[in-house]
């Protein structure tokens, strides 16, 4: 077996971008540019992955994490420079290496696996991958001999008039045999418009070594198309969008309105679950069957069971059981666990809490810090009180209570199996199990006292 080696070029700013954040840290479809291109390449069983970071290292550091190793490079000189900077690293072994380019989100893992054989099968010891572009402003060209041979790549402001014309264009993903490249590298010089030490130039210099030389030529455009500006980015996202919404679509999933779902593509969605328009499920969410999200419900990091119902609302890092009901206007927020049968009603948030098998909060309450048993009844406009103004308390409800409308109950405090609470109360001691806790002050009637305020008033 070859031994594989990928290099991911990741230390531009970014001018074109024109922003705080650094290029490929923008996020299309919820994941940064830069992880796309990383999770694709790890797919292909590489024995090592080394992206070059520069400006907002650290940054692109914490984002990739331990899905690959790091060099830095100081300045920017361009892409040649910037693969230069794993010399150390790599210049003596044997074995393929793929260079991409972080700002090319929409590469797939079947494109290179292709660009890697037909390098393999082509004993090549450089491989492009290309592509047909209808608009091939602002990509290296590809110029090839009169044999159909690859001979160099022209970048664009180096380019002739003739150059300018040829629509096939370098997407900045190649295959390399690792110690021709490095070899090679040593021979790229930085005379051209920019300045910089071009990647593209090693082609030309291996192709005048004699050495085989080879391009790849991908049918689907939209895999090379690399984002340099905002414009490209909304395509990006555009594109993304598409081929993640018909993957699901293909997989048995109803998008009512494809062009208003958004998905992110690491969500996992069962068979014949429906998604009404508006919605967005991000991060790493898992979506039993048949459930049903949306119409405008925001799900991130969760994992939903079974003919679940989330109507208009918002659950984040939460694990929400089968056949609950939520919404509308329901706010889960992170570490939340709702069992099977759980409803959640409209105006109700629900924070860092547990509920139980068929436990019920219907109408306008606020539960946070909180272990609900199972079949328990939360009145409308409950609150349970878990701040003090400095720490957070819990509040423990065990199975089958009854909490009546409008009660208060300061934490912490535990209310007790299958105890009753009267609505309007404050609660703040606990209730032994199978009582009823009345705490609020008795109601006085004054007959007749209408008629002596009445007598009373002036005119
Ligand atoms: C590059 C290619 C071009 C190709 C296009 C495909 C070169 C010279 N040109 O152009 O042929 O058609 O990609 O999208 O390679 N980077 C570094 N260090 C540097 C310079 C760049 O790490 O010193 C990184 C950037 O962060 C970026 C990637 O390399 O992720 C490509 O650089 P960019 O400036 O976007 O190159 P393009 O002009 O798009
Ligand atoms: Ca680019």
């Amino acid at each position: 077996m070859t031994n594989k080696y990928a290099v991911v070029l990741a230390a531009g700013q970014g001018t074109r971008m024109k922003s705080k954040l650094y290029k490929v840290l923008h996020p299309v479809c919820g994941k940064p540019m830069v992880q796309h291109v990383v999770d694709q390449l790890n797919k292909l069983e590489l024995n090592e992955l080394i992206t070059v970071v520069g400006f907002g290292a650290e940054k692109v550091q914490d984002q990739l994490g331990e899905h690959s190793h790091y060099v830095v490079q100081e300045e920017q000189l361009g892409t040649g420079h910037a693969v230069l900077q794993t010399d150390h690293i790599l210049a003596d072994k044997k074995g393929t290496t793929v260079v991409a380019c972080g700002d090319t989100p929409l590469l797939t893992e079947e494109t290179l696996q292709k660009m890697m054989d037909h390098h393999e099968a082509t004993q090549a010891k450089a491989t492009i991958l290309t592509a047909h572009a209808e608009n091939p402003h602002g990509y290296g060209r590809v110029i090839r001999g009169g044999n159909g041979q690859v001979e160099r790549i022209v970048e664009q402001k180096d380019a002739s008039q003739d150059e300018q014309a040829v629509q096939e264009i370098n997407t900045g993903t190649y295959c390399f045999d690792n110690e021709f490249l490095f070899k090679a590298l040593k021979g790229v010089s930085n005379n051209n418009s920019q300045g910089e030490y071009y990647l593209p130039d090693v082609i030309q210099i291996l192709q005048n070594q004699d050495e085989i030389v080879s391009a790849y030529q991908t049918t689907d455009f939209s895999e090379s198309l690399g984002v340099n500006d905002r414009v490209a980015l909304a395509q990006a996202e555009k594109l993304m969008k598409q081929r993640i919404n018909e993957m699901h679509m293909k997989k048995g999933v109803t998008l009512v309105d494809s062009d208003n779902t958004y998905i992110g593509p690491d969500v996992k969605i069962g068979q014949d679950v429906i998604v009404y328009p508006g919605s967005m499920i991000e991060g790493e969410t898992t979506i039993e069957d048949d459930a049903v999200v949306g119409p405008h419900s925001m799900i991130k990091d969760c994992h939903i069971g079974a003919e679940t119902v989330i109507k208009q609302s918002v659950a984040t890092n939460s694990r929400i059981g089968a056949r609950v009901k939520i919404g509308p206007f329901a706010h889960i927020r992170p570490e939340s666990s709702l069992g099977d049968d759980v409803k959640v009603g409209n105006f109700v948030e629900i924070k860092k809490a547990v509920f139980g098998e068929g436990s019920k909060a219907s109408h306008l309450s606020y539960v946070g810090d909180a272990d609900v048993g199972s079949g328990v009844n939360i009145g409308c406009g409950t609150i349970t009180v878990n701040y003090d103004g400095n720490n957070k308390f819990m509040t423990t409800i065990e199975d089958d209570a009854f909490i009546g409308c409008n009660s208060n109950l300061v934490a912490p405090v535990t209310v007790g199996k299958g105890a009753y609470v009267a609505a309007g109360s404050t609660i703040n001691k606990d209730v032994p199990a199978e009582a009823l806790s009345i705490a609020r002050s008795r109601q006085t009637n004054k007959e007749g006292y209408a008629s002596k305020l009445n007598s009373n008033k002036k005119d």
